[in-house]
């Protein structure tokens, strides 16, 4: 694997098949292994946006591979007083052996990246969710047993950090994707050309037909509140209801990255429905992570 994780395309389709099968042993091997591959490193974790799961999920993570997870809330680093980022980079290699980072710009990660020594793995920018998207992966693979074929509806905001993500994962994995969304948040058309398995589809109801998943995430994105009216207004034919659902196949199945804005992009019906696997798909964060810490960490593997 390369030094850093910043976006789907730092993957290979070889890292892509070690990070499965390392998730899915230490999923089924929770509590009972004594792998420790960060024994005595210590992981900064930059958070500029709120979390829940990426920041739970890293810190056990952490915890479980015997290394310590330390917080920091980037509003108060130097970094937001004028502190350049190359400089933060600089000096935060000489204590730490790695930095997971969640902020607003994925120019601000690359240049951390570039100016570290050590792995920067991004937790979520406004461009790109890269932990998200490899979980979702696997999540689909545990259900399906293949990536290869299987046709995913993405619904909502085309424009945002999970829709950039799915297209390059699309690439990586051979999904069949549609991104079902409105002109004004359509999917970043040069991002997609690379892709002709990636379709940008305005109807939703046409979109979901014969989809195996129907993916939806939040229709205002962090850093994006004062669109919020606009994008509730545009994006509410986009809602994933049980008539959206009733358009695709019986055994089509929901994935939702959480948070979820129940009445907004996802019904309480849908997400509390037998379709929805999105607590399997939020527990696997865990697993899928620590496999990317292994990963970055044990060179070894
Ligand atoms: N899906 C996800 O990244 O959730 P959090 O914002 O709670 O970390
Ligand atoms: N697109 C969402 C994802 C949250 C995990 C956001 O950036 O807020």
């Amino acid at each position: 694997m390369k030094k850093d994780l910043l976006s789907v395309a730092d993957i290979s389709k070889e890292d892509l098949e070690k990070i499965f099968k390392l998730s899915a042993k230490l999923k089924k091997e929770r509590g009972r292994n004594d792998y420790k591959p960060l024994s005595g490193k210590s992981i900064g974790m930059i958070f500029a946006k709120a979390s829940t799961r990426t920041r739970v999920s890293f810190e056990v993570g952490i915890h479980e591979l015997g290394g310590f997870p330390l917080y920091m809330d980037q509003g108060k680093m130097q970094v937001g007083r004028g502190e350049s980022v190359a400089d933060t980079a600089r000096v935060l290699s000489r204590y730490l052996h790695g930095v997971v980072i969640r902020t607003y710009s994925h120019a601000d990660v690359e240049e951390l990246a570039a100016e570290a020594t050590i792995p920067i793995i991004n937790a979520l920018t406004d461009d790109f969710h890269p932990c998200q998207i490899l979980t979702d992966l696997f999540t689909i693979y545990e259900y399906s047993g293949r990536l290869d074929g299987i046709k995913l509806v993405y619904v909502g905001d085309g424009d945002n950090n999970m829709a950039n993500s799915f297209i390059l994962a699309a690439g990586l994995a051979g999904l069949e994707l549609v991104i079902a969304a409105p002109g004004k948040y359509r999917p970043n058309p040069e991002l997609m050309r690379d892709f002709p398995n990636v379709v940008w589809e305005k109807d939703p109801a046409k979109a979901v037909a014969n989809a195996d998943y129907i993916y939806t995430d939040v229709w205002v994105s962090m850093g994006f509140e004062d669109e919020a009216a606009e994008r509730f207004e545009t994006l509410r034919d986009y809602q994933v209801n049980s008539k959206l659902v009733a358009a695709a196949s019986p055994e089509v199945k929901i994935l939702h990255c959480l948070p979820a804005h129940r009445g907004e992009e996802i019904t309480d019906e849908v997400m509390d429905s037998e379709r929805s696997i999105v607590f399997d798909q939020a527990e696997n964060r865990l697993h899928v992570q620590k496999a990317i810490l292994a990963l970055l960490f044990d060179k070894r593997i």
